[in-house]
């Protein structure tokens, strides 16, 4: 975070970061539940390394300040939130991996596979992905059942093959490209990739609240808009960053040859695109009015934060 005091959205963002790893880390306990025969240790290992002790935790928030703006407590969304985050960071363990972006640092530490190796950091992956729906499944996420079966839904469309593995699938086969890819098919890439879960974590706070249709509708252009702008930031971060306040190394879009905004149109196009998509996010929450000023804040914090 910057050195000046921090903001009320910071403040926020750090407390129910706090949260989250508390339950992540109830989540990885060595405690089995029913129906399980044993949790080896190394994999455990790997799987508490890719999962805590770092990261922005911006999923879990949006999922929790979406669903606590439409009056849900925060003990009711912190169990979907955090099988968000989980499934992101089983997505970090496997992009850091050598067959996909070769990455040593994540989050200031070694990367999994380099902490481990890669079949752990594979396996690793795997498992918080399948937690990740054990969890909302469980009935502990909520007592009503269609609930936790729209929340497992909408997770595995925004994880799957037609949302961030599908994106990964595009990122890859773009890098090989020689040609470099259409404007269109990079905003495609990315709002699978990245905006995809983003996307899906304001809705699942919706889901949880019980929202209207139309207030969902209008929640889905909130997150895919920030969705987009996120991934835009981080690539500008790539070109513009340090890695001491990253926590994993820049510069490393260009030397793979990755199709990205700031590749497309430069720095300056790629911040003149990421602040339409901030603008489109705010504009798309103006039925909430003044309830929906930490998500505003979260937009823009998306769109300017340096890590
Ligand atoms: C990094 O995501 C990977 C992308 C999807 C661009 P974050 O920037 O949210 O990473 P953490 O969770 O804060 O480490
Ligand atoms: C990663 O995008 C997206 C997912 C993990 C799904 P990047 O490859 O740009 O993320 P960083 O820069 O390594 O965090
Ligand atoms: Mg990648
Ligand atoms: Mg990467
Ligand atoms: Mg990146």
């Amino acid at each position: 975070m910057s050195a000046a005091a921090p903001t009320a959205f910071e403040q926020r963002l750090a407390e129910l970061g706090a949260r989250v790893e508390t339950e992540i880390d109830a989540l990885l306990s060595p405690q089995l539940l029913p129906g399980e025969l044993a949790r080896p240790s190394r994999l455990l290992a790997a799987m508490r390394h890719a999962a805590l002790g770092g990261g922005k935790r911006l999923r879990p928030f949006l999922a929790i300040a979406t669903a606590e703006m439409l009056g849900v407590a925060v003990e009711q969304s912190l169990r979907p939130a955090c099988a968000i985050e989980l499934v992101h960071c089983y997505s970090l363990a496997h992009d850091d991996l050598p067959a996909m972006d070769n990455d040593d640092l994540r989050r200031g530490r070694p990367t999994v596979h380099k902490a481990f190796d890669d079949a752990t950091a594979i396996l690793a992956g795997d498992a918080l992905l399948t937690l990740a729906f054990d969890v909302m499944a469980d009935p502990a996420t909520h007592r009503d059942s269609s609930i936790r079966a729209d929340l497992a839904l909408g997770l595995a469309r925004a994880s799957g093959h037609g949302g961030m593995a599908g994106g990964q699938m595009l990122d890859l086969d773009a890098e090989r490209q020689a040609a470099p890819l259409p404007h269109d098919s990079i905003a495609l890439l990315q709002s699978m990739k990245t905006g995809a879960l983003l996307r899906f974590s304001v809705e699942a706070g919706a889901i949880v609240a019980g929202a209207s249709a139309d207030e969902r509708s209008e929640l889905i252009r909130f997150g895919a808009a920030l969705g987009a702008a996120f991934q835009i930031a981080d690539d500008i971060l790539d070109a513009e960053g340090d890695v001491a306040t990253l926590g994993k190394a820049a510069g490393k879009d260009a030397a793979r040859n990755k199709a990205t905004l700031v590749s497309a149109l430069g720095l300056a196009g790629a911040r003149k695109a990421c602040d339409e998509y901030i603008a489109r996010a705010v504009y798309a929450l103006r039925d909430f009015g003044p309830r929906a000023g930490l998500l505003i804040d979260a937009a823009h914090f998306t769109a300017r934060r340096d890590f």
